[in-house]
């Protein structure tokens, strides 16, 4: 079923899990993420990015996840990742998303508070719970997100952040990267701790892709309720498609989409199971 995010989040955090939020850009990883969550008995997030709005019909893509969601026995939620448009942000919720990003992180705090409260306002009108962001994250390898500074968030702004704007959810930067790491990771979990003790939202994870299963359990135990996923998912299609066509001159579509979902079910059911935390 269709379900509200914050709730979905508010359990996650009371039950010490996870839940993924898979970056989506088509039907067959909409699919596939949501087939595998029902297999694997977890909720799961659907995240469509404002990056993507000039190629997804937005309200078609909504009409879509929804369909699928109201026949599905797990909740799904259905999230607009990184907006940093007023517009694409009252868009996605007049189309049913069930909850939005606003990412002001490039602005100084009090433009961040400013411009996030104002979303805030909106969105709570609608019944429509926020994610935003204080701090800012790197990006790595193979991602397509966009270039961050690699800004760690300060406690004690976060702290105010929340008071300030009354946002739902926070995406905390503590390290991890967009895409792959190229060099070690390192992702400060006593910072995500401090961050913790200040702040009582949900808080959310970037750049899940590559980060070691050990820092994500423990980043799981130090209170984050949602971890976001694009760049592995989209490797584990892409390097699939690269060996299929040297080996494939000739194919139909339809047989390269669906293998491709096959391609995809084990690192989406990986990240399911990890983040589930049992
Ligand atoms: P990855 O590409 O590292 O999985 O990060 C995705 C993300 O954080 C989208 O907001």
């Amino acid at each position: 079923m269709l379900a509200n995010t914050k709730d979905v989040l508010k359990q996650a955090q009371s039950q010490r899990y996870a839940v993924a939020a898979f970056n989506v850009y088509n039907l067959e990883t909409v699919q596939v993420a949501i087939q595998m969550a029902e297999k694997e008995e977890q909720p799961v997030i659907i995240a469509l990015g404002e990056r993507y709005f000039p190629t997804v019909d937005v309200e078609g893509f909504s009409a879509m996840v929804q369909r699928i969601a109201a026949k599905t026995s797990v909740p799904v939620c259905l999230h607009l990742d990184h907006a940093y448009e007023k517009e694409s942000i009252i868009r996605a919720i007049r189309s049913g998303f069930t909850s939005v990003m606003y990412d002001g992180s490039k602005y100084e705090l009090e433009q961040n508070i400013h411009y996030t409260k104002e979303i805030v306002d909106i969105a709570h009108m609608a019944g429509v719970s926020v994610e935003a962001e204080i701090g800012s994250l790197a990006r790595g390898a193979f991602s397509d997100e966009e270039e961050g500074n690699g800004t760690l968030t300060d406690p004690k702004l976060a702290k105010q952040f929340v008071a300030e704007t009354n946002v739902d959810f926070l995406a905390a930067a503590i390290g991890t990267v967009h895409g792959m790491y190229q060099g070690e990771p390192n992702i400060n979990l006593a910072l995500l701790e401090e961050i913790r003790n200040e702040v009582d939202v949900p808080l959310v994870l970037h750049g899940g892709s590559g980060t070691p299963d050990d820092i994500i359990k423990n980043s799981i135990k130090s209170g984050i309720c949602k971890i976001n996923i694009n760049t592995e998912v989209s490797m584990a299609a892409v390097s699939y498609l690269q060996n299929y066509f040297q080996e494939n001159k000739t194919t139909h579509l339809s047989t390269v989409m669906a293998n491709t979902q096959e391609a995809m079910e084990p690192v989406i059911t990986k990240f399911i199971r990890l983040f589930a935390n049992k």
